[in-house]
């Protein structure tokens, strides 16, 4: 396994800082030296400069005024810090609004939005894309030997879409060009007959609007894309000037959590570097781990798109705002949870924010500096604490996952899964069905990627692709390639149903999965929440399953072709029908699991799987139930993460091997006490 590069080509270091705002104190300039001071006494060593920065470095179009940057940016270079500079796109001023009202999005409904409020651009906007390339390009001009600046943030969090004249117009050259130019084929992918929807002119094509047309499934479907590439193409018009001038600087856009809006694996791609924001609310309550497993699974997703480190953009170092009940961060979560980025696969903790604004919506928002600006605060001592704990960890930077076992989590999919009517509305559940899935292996301490369908299968062992039920072009056909070569592959109910266009296959459900797993998905039962449907395990099935499992919600009712059946359901009418195969393709083997099964199956079933396919764990102890194990290596050496979610104290066995302590360099025994809430980096020798 080899080390990946740093993300800062000159800076091997974990960067530990966040969103700065020196503008919001231009009156009070002596506040930005304290600021210096009090991010050496926070061991932070970056600042993520110019994110809302727009009417302060352009007060009116065309006059530009960087004085307050130029010092900023010249205290920065003196203290060493490292300066995350971000386009202003992410809020547009006021006159700009006034003097190019195109710049203003137009919702759904047709109305154009007045100016406000953040994140609000149109995406299409010649002018939008003019201004920003002026002020970008000025900005990278001014900055780009500038010692300090590390990397370029990118507008912010992208999200939303626009309808105005502009974008409909480019929706249909969009359209146009996907069907080349071909009306019969978009009416096919359409199915534009059924209501006489049939298209007989290009200009017909609207956005989906819920005062229009908003139940075609691929116009909806076909809007999606369009605004993911319209998104992306924003994205790289704003990042032109910066790679055309400092071609060796990376360039980010920061995702949100699990905002669906956008295929983040696209816009990934379109990137250097993956980062995102993370806002997680640890309650001190018995479900922590499962909200930790969820936020694993997101930082996995992040690592997993370019398959190496990511950047943890934003974080909050105290408590939210935004949240219906904003609590306090507990002591202990804020090293836990910075050290939970690291374990899978960050090489930062940054934070939204800095410093707390005196006004506006934000000012309760947690910070590392709070309107009384002590660096006595339990806030300001934890942050301290985890940038000294970072300083150690140095070894970390670059430390690359070895992950055997992969969750599929594909946005398109999401997306038809999600706008399908029926068999049960309104929620599919998809999304948590597939962290679901990821959530075993967490507990395990196994690493699990988190790809797309478009990602390698061909690295992986095991591949889990739960309710694959839209089947991207080329993609059966490379789940075939990945089994015959020797992969194992599980997929479940509701697999195989519709094309890229959302047109059912009229083969057979699972359409063109169907000889390789070997069934025929004949029809699917859903049944109520307080419901369930026995599942018996056959004897001397493969995998060891014994006793009766509960299945609920979804039932597949399926025919087995070929496959080996390994349980049965054992109620229902369809009781002794199979509820879980197997087939031998090629060199491995494909699984069907018909129904969304209870807790001990997933567990049962997996790590049987994991187990059979010499899949490794992070360490050879048990893991109880919150306490998950990640492993990061350099080829050399491993760094294990422990980190515990759960109140109660545990010994956690670490198997064979010698672990030292990676922040003191102790050595540690064969065991471990975990007290509650505790997170330990340890490092060991690496072993293929
Ligand atoms: C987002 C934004 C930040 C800030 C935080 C608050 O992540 O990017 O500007 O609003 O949320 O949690
Ligand atoms: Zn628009």
């Amino acid at each position: 396994m080899k080390k990946h590069s740093p993300v800062v080509a000159n800076f091997p270091h974990l960067l530990h800082g966040g969103d700065y705002n020196p503008e919001q104190w231009i009156r009070t300039p002596e506040v930005w030296d304290e600021d210096v001071r009090l991010l050496k006494l926070a061991n932070c060593n970056v600042v993520s400069l110019g994110i809302f920065s727009w009417v302060m470095l352009e007060p009116e179009d065309g006059k530009y005024t960087f004085d307050w940057l130029d010092q900023i940016m010249e205290k920065m270079g003196r203290a060493k810090i490292q300066v995350v500079m971000a386009t202003p796109g992410g809020a547009k001023p006021a006159w700009m609004a006034r003097k190019y009202p195109e710049t203003l999005r137009v919702n759904a409904q047709r109305q154009r939005l007045l100016w406000g409020g953040r994140h609000n651009h149109c995406f299409t906007s010649p002018a939008f894309r003019a201004k920003c390339d002026a002020i970008n390009t000025l900005i990278a001009e001014r900055y780009k030997d500038h010692p300090s600046l590390c990397m370029w943030h990118v507008n912010n969090e992208y999200n939303g879409d626009c309808h105005c004249d502009l974008c409909q117009n480019a929706f249909r050259a969009w359209i146009r060009r996907r069907y080349d130019n071909d009306l019969d084929k978009l009416n096919l992918a359409w199915w534009s007959n059924f209501w006489s929807h049939t298209i007989t002119d290009w200009e017909q094509i609207e956005s989906p609007s819920p005062i229009g047309e908003n139940r075609v499934h691929g116009h909806n479907l076909d809007w999606k894309r369009f605004v993911t590439d319209q998104t992306i193409a924003c994205f790289n018009a704003e990042a032109a000037p910066l790679r055309r001038i400092t071609p060796h600087i990376p360039v980010t856009a920061n995702m949100i959590g699990s905002y669906s809006g956008i295929d983040y694996f696209k816009l990934a791609r379109a990137g250097d570097v993956v980062s995102w924001d993370s806002y997680p609310s640890y309650h001190d309550r018995p479900g922590d781990w499962r909200i930790a497993s969820h936020v694993g699974f997101m930082h996995d997703q992040r690592r997993s798109m370019l398959n190496k480190p990511f950047i943890l953009m934003e974080s909050a170092p105290a408590q939210q705002n935004y949240k219906a009940v904003c609590k306090l961060k507990r002591p202990k979560m804020h090293m836990l949870e910075g050290l939970q980025a690291l374990a899978h696969g960050s090489d930062s903790v940054m934070y939204f924010q800095w410093r707390k604004s005196r006004g506006g919506v934000e000012k309760f928002h947690g910070a590392v500096v709070d309107h009384y600006a002590s660096p006595e605060t339990r806030v300001f001592k934890d942050v301290a604490e985890l940038g000294r704990v970072l300083g150690k960890l140095d070894g970390i930077v670059g430390a690359a996952t070895q992950a055997d076992v992969a969750v599929v989590y594909d946005y398109e999919n999401r997306w038809a899964i999600d706008d399908a009517a029926g068999p049960r509305n309104p929620d599919k559940q998809y999304y948590d069905t597939v962290v679901e899935h990821y959530r075993t292996f967490w507990k395990e301490g196994i690493a699990c990627d988190v790809i797309d369908q478009l990602s390698d299968f061909g690295r992986y062992k095991l591949v889990v692709a739960p309710m694959l039920y839209l089947l991207r072009p080329g993609v059966a056909e490379r789940i075939e390639r990945f089994i015959a070569d020797g992969g194992t592959f599980v997929t479940t109910y509701f697999t195989g149903n519709v094309d890229e266009s959302d047109l059912c296959y009229t083969t057979g459900f699972p359409g063109p999965l169907r000889k390789l797993l070997g069934i025929w998905a004949e029809e699917v039962d859903v049944i109520y929440d307080d419901e369930s449907v026995p599942v018996v395990a056959g004897p001397d099935n493969r995998l060891g399953l014994s006793g009766t499992y509960a299945a609920r919600q979804f039932c597949e009712l399926i025919h087995a072709e070929g496959a080996a059946v390994l349980a049965t359901y054992g109620g229902e009418f369809y009781k002794g029908r199979p509820a879980l195969t197997v087939n031998q393709f090629g060199r491995g083997s494909a699984y069907f699991v018909a129904s969304r099964n209870d807790a001990r199956f997933q567990k049962e079933m997996f790590t049987t799987l994991a187990r059979q396919l010499g899949i490794k764990r992070a360490i050879d102890g048990e893991l109880p139930e919150g306490i998950t194990a990640q492993v990061r290596s350099d080829g050399d050496n491993d760094f294990v993460f422990l980190l515990s979610f759960v109140r109660d104290a545990h010994t956690i066995q670490l198997g064979p091997g010698s672990y030292r302590d990676a922040v003191t360099g102790a050595p540690i025994g064969a065991s471990l006490e975990l007290e509650g809430y505790d997170s330990r980096v340890l490092i060991r020798k690496h072993s293929t």
